[in-house]
């Protein structure tokens, strides 16, 4: 609702510039969205973003295969799939070999991947927890060719379809299910989706706007047909819906985890502000693990009888959500030793929620 209002704001102060040519200079730019995908989700949605981004002017979609140069073009955007948290290898190639060319362009990058909740934290064996899903997978490639500052970016979630995982991605898809602590959620589906329609048109209409200077669909909902099927879940039970919008609002408790999630009025630097106050209050050190414009990770770390105890607290916003903030709060440790915790993470939800700031529903 708030986020069709945005949109039909934006299209009335974009129309009534239009009104005067001489502030109306939306001019025509060259397009390449470049994308790589080995299960054909990743170039549904190429063309998905090209039906909203429009035909107005030229969009040349091409699999990456097919990329001969990115020089005649203005603008470029680069999507892939998602695979062991990054995008794919032949992305990072390109993205190599053209950086000074992409450097003087418009860069976008988009990411399909198994979830695009960029609150969530991943903790298996081996490997330090760290942030996952969405946007967060584009940190890296960000880091690693700075001179590309993306006008755009978007991380939507995506879809997998269990049989049709050739080689030994099937057997490490089951393989992570099994290590992940907080469980996976396409356990016993023949198809998992984690989509978000609604990332991917803010970021096609972003496009729009801060690439081509166009104004933003009120009715890009329309396209969703690019994505949309009528394959089932599962296969032995066809009535099965396949997609279930993942919660914003979440308490989970089990052997492995104390798990909340929930979302508040406001923006992200109101939520940090909560955050370092709770901390303060409850002799929390917060130690900071990773930064961004959407998204916050830390530690907070508590000496409980002689101990350091942490809890995972990351607070995010959201391009399907706009004007909130959504928090989530993680404890790994033993039941009967993450007591202490769960009563810190239930005073800081209490605080983050006073205010009549919580945000209920989903
Ligand atoms: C072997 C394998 C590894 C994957 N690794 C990740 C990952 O680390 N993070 C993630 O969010 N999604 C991961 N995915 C999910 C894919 O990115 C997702 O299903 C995407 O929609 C596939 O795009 P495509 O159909 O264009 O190939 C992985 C999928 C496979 C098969």
């Amino acid at each position: 609702m708030k986020q069709s209002l945005k949109i039909m704001i934006a299209s009335i102060a974009f129309a009534s510039v239009c009104l005067h040519p001489a502030l109306c200079r939306a001019e025509a730019k060259k397009g390449l969205l470049v994308y790589d995908s080995i299960y054909s989700s990743t170039a549904e949605v190429a063309y998905w973003l090209k039906a909203i981004i429009g035909n107005e002017q030229q969009l040349d979609v091409k699999k990456i295969d097919q990329v001969i140069t990115v020089k005649p073009y203005d603008y470029v955007i680069i999507g892939s799939y998602s695979k062991w948290e990054k995008p794919s290898p032949r992305i990072y190639k390109f993205v190599e070999f053209w950086k000074d060319e992409l450097a003087k362009k418009q860069v976008s990058y988009f990411l399909l991947g198994g979830d695009w909740d960029e609150t969530m934290v991943l903790k298996v064996p081996g490997k330090d927890a760290h942030l996952i899903g969405g946007r967060n997978y584009l940190y890296a490639i960000q880091e690693n060719f700075p001179q590309i500052k993306p006008i755009v970016i978007g991380g939507f979630g995506g879809r997998q379809v269990m049989p049709t995982l050739q080689g030994i991605d099937g057997f490490m898809i089951w393989m992570l299910e099994k290590l992940a602590k907080e469980g996976a959620a396409w356990a016993g589906l023949d198809i998992w989706e984690s989509l978000v329609p609604e990332r991917v048109e803010v970021f096609g209409n972003d496009v729009r706007q801060k690439v081509l200077g166009l104004p933003p669909l009120s009715d890009a909902q329309k396209y969703r047909g690019f994505w949309t099927s009528l394959q089932p879940a599962s296969l032995q039970d066809p009535t099965k819906q396949k997609y279930t919008v993942r919660p914003y609002t979440v308490n989970h408790n089990t052997a492995q985890i104390y798990f909340t999630r929930s979302r508040i009025k406001g923006d992200l630097n109101l939520g940090v502000k909560l955050l370092e106050e709770w901390a303060k209050d409850e002799g929390i050190t917060l130690n900071l693990r990773k930064k961004s414009w959407f998204n916050t990770y830390y530690h907070a770390v508590k000496n409980i009888n002689g101990k350091d105890m942490t809890i995972h607290v990351v607070a995010a916003t959201m391009p399907d959500d706009p004007g909130t903030v959504h928090f989530a709060f993680r404890s790994w440790d033993k039941p009967d030793v993450r007591k202490p915790l769960e009563a810190l993470i239930t005073k800081a939800e209490q605080l983050i929620w006073s205010n009549g700031r919580k945000v209920d529903g989903r």
